[in-house]
């Protein structure tokens, strides 16, 4: 694997998946594989789990790891070509990722969606100009639109977590203060459908998701219906897509509360994390023995390991 940009990067996700939740049972097998070579995380945003499961996964293969927070401590960087740059912009993505790329062998990268701009947003601007002018591996730990790494995580829980059927897996809209991007969601939705799955996405109307990535995908705007016996509730926030980057509803009914949880099927409570209790979900939801957020959590290591991995057999 040269990249991993996107979930559709992996040649076969459910091979994929296989693979991690055995690496898991021996996650210093391939301590070897990056002996000598060096990982560069550049973070243009805050994090936590990206931060560390990224560094843990390096280092249980064996590479160094470098970890700037490039948006508080790098130049400000300009993407435009041919531009006078006589404003804040210090340094060109051009002279920058190629001065990163001889430190490194791979470069890791986080830079959200700035929700202002659709037309950059969705031309992922900086992922996309890393990868022209590095000209080594590039793995997209959330970018403008997609959260692949996340996704994979995803996807390794629910497999540890599989029920004996078809699952019903729902996507829930839930109420935030603040404008959220739709990375997590779309990378979400995107790995659903490669799944044999009843999903169903749940959201006001207005919260509409991209609809070149939500595609077929059942959309039910009544979020009790949608629950009816899901197996899997994945709850996340995101702001319109339409009205792009407002906060068109925050109405607090759509938090996920005990009460709805009983219309599902037992269902396993799942989100990416950080999560604001009593806003997106109510605690005894969270805190109750159907939530798997830690192990999700956990699964980012995992996640992050099997892409290296790949991509440092590719080397
Ligand atoms: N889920 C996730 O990406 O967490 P961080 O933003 O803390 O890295």
């Amino acid at each position: 694997m040269q990249n991993y940009l996107h979930i559709n990067d992996l040649d076969n996700l459910q091979a994929v998946v296989d693979e991690a939740v055995e690496l898991k049972k021996n996650e210093l097998e391939f301590g070897f594989l990056g002996k000598g070579k060096t990982i560069c995380l550049l973070f243009f945003n805050n994090s936590l789990r990206t931060r560390l499961s990224t560094q843990k996964a390096a280092q249980n293969l064996g590479l160094n790891c470098i970890v700037m927070n490039f948006g508080s401590e790098g130049w400000q960087l300009e993407y435009e070509d041919g531009v006078k740059m006589n404003q804040d912009k210090s340094e060109h993505v051009k002279e920058a990722a190629k001065v990163i790329a001889q430190y490194c062998d791979i470069v890791a990268i986080r830079a959200f969606a700035s929700l202002t701009d659709k037309e950059k947003d969705l031309a992922e601007v900086v992922l996309n100009n890393f990868k022209k002018y590095a000209g080594i591996p590039v793995v997209n730990m959330e970018s403008a639109t997609g959260h692949p790494l996340q996704a994979l995580a995803d996807a390794i829980t629910m497999e540890e977590n599989k029920v004996p059927h078809k699952p019903k897996v729902v996507l829930s809209w839930a109420p935030h203060p603040k404008a959220l991007p739709h990375a997590v969601a779309n990378s979400f939705v995107e790995m659903m459908q490669l799944q044999d799955a009843d999903f169903v996405i749940t959201h006001p109307k207005g919260y509409e998701l991209d609809p070149k990535i939500t595609k077929n995908s059942k959309i039910e705007y009544n979020q009790e219906k949608a629950l009816e016996n899901a197996d899997f509730v994945y709850v996340k926030n995101w702001s319109s897509f339409k009205e792009y980057g407002e906060v068109m509803i925050s109405d607090p009914n759509w938090m996920l509360t005990a009460d709805k949880m009983k219309l599902t099927n037992s269902g396993k409570f799942m989100h990416c994390l950080p999560v604001r209790r009593n806003v997106i979900v109510a605690d005894e939801v969270i805190d109750s023995r159907n939530s798997i957020v830690i192990e999700q959590a956990n699964n980012r290591t995992y996640a992050a390991q099997i892409v290296l991995k790949k991509i440092l057999e590719s080397l």
